[in-house]
């Protein structure tokens, strides 16, 4: 058995999720199939996910150790650079998958196995410490966007907690769009680095010039109730996560008597994601950066998405 370092959870820690998390040796993974292949990762970065997984959300005991990570970027056994989709076939599954890291070990490795049919090619002109961002913030904000929120029939869209990575990618990717765009945050440094992503940045609950069609929602309890006030008649609120709270209290009268929507959506289907990687690599839009850290620091990656400062992706750089 071939071993490679990784970034795992050891135990599970609700109130110190970074107590949890041990880096260190472990096994190559296996491959459960003939059509999986091994991925060398060069570049991978995080998610709020791989917190929740320190903490004991989504994983049970008896999965311990696991490899943390959803996204990677890397090259493949013919040499390929590459950029791998997260989901992967999981039969004792109830969804019948699962993303890198649930039930399979994730990205934050040496390598990571997936099926042949999961790679993508890493289009020309994108770097892999900029792939690394893509496959679940930004897959995820791109189908809220598109899929679900109908983004071409909209004027304007809100997108609440903007320093979060769904946040920044929905920000970049609306007004990449030609969309207006709303966009709120609690920091007034965020505020500012938003704006110069080409959003109108306003503090949480603050009333907005004009009613929205679509709002990007992962902050959860702390935002909803300005959701719904802010969506015109027959917006869509897609929902992908509840950062600060899954159950807000809900004004059904809001919901009906404006003919709103509330769309639950998560992560997205490799051809959205290859859509997305075109996208990015055609009109020249590439991710928010919030740092990249050597893989020999990584631990100092997870404190940073802990600290709750980051403004877009923390992105660990495997070659380094
Ligand atoms: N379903 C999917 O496929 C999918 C994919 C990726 C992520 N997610 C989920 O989406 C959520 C966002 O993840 P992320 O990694 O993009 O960002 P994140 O680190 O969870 O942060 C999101 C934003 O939430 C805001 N926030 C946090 N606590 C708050 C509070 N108490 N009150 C008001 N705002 C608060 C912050 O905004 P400000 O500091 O700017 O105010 C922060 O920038 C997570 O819950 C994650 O699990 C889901």
């Amino acid at each position: 058995m071939r071993i490679m370092r990784a970034a795992f959870a050891s135990r599970f820690d609700a109130a110190d999720p970074l107590a949890a998390l041990t880096v260190g040796e472990q096994p190559e993974p296996s491959l459960p199939d003939d059509d999986w292949v091994t991925v060398r990762v060069t570049a991978s970065s995080l998610n709020h996910h791989d917190l929740w997984s320190l903490r004991g959300v989504g994983l049970r005991a008896e999965q311990l150790p696991m490899i943390l990570g959803c996204d990677a970027a890397g090259v493949d056994p013919d040499g390929n650079e590459v950029v791998v989709y997260p989901v992967v076939p999981t039969p004792d599954d109830p969804r019948g998958m699962s993303i890198l890291s649930e039930h399979r070990p994730g990205t934050l490795a040496e390598r990571v196995a997936v099926p042949r049919s999961n790679l993508l090619p890493l289009p020309a002109g994108l770097a892999a410490t900029d792939a690394a961002c893509l496959p679940t913030a930004w897959l995820t904000a791109w189908r809220m966007l598109t899929a679900k929120g109908r983004v071409d029939e909209a004027e304007a869209v809100l997108v609440q907690g903007a320093g979060g990575g769904v946040a920044t990618a929905a920000v970049a990717l609306a007004v990449a769009m030609g969309r207006r765009v709303y966009a709120t945050s609690r920091d007034a440094a965020k505020r500012t680095r938003i704006a110069g992503l080409g959003a109108t940045a306003v503090e949480p609950g603050a009333r907005l010039p004009e009613r929205v069609d679509v709002v990007i929602e992962t902050v959860g309890a702390a935002t909803f109730d300005h959701s719904l006030k802010s969506a015109a008649p027959g917006a869509r609120i897609v929902v992908s996560g509840a950062t600060a709270g899954h159950e807000p209290k809900v004004n059904l009268r809001r919901v009906f008597a404006m003919q709103l929507e509330i769309l639950g959506t998560s992560m997205g289907t490799p051809g959205e994601l290859t859509e997305l990687l075109a996208f990015c690599a055609e009109r020249g839009v590439r991710p928010e950066v919030d740092s990249v850290v050597p893989f020999s620091r990584v631990a100092d990656a997870f404190a940073r998405l802990h600290s709750g400062d980051v403004f877009g992706k923390v992105v660990v750089d495997h070659t380094a």
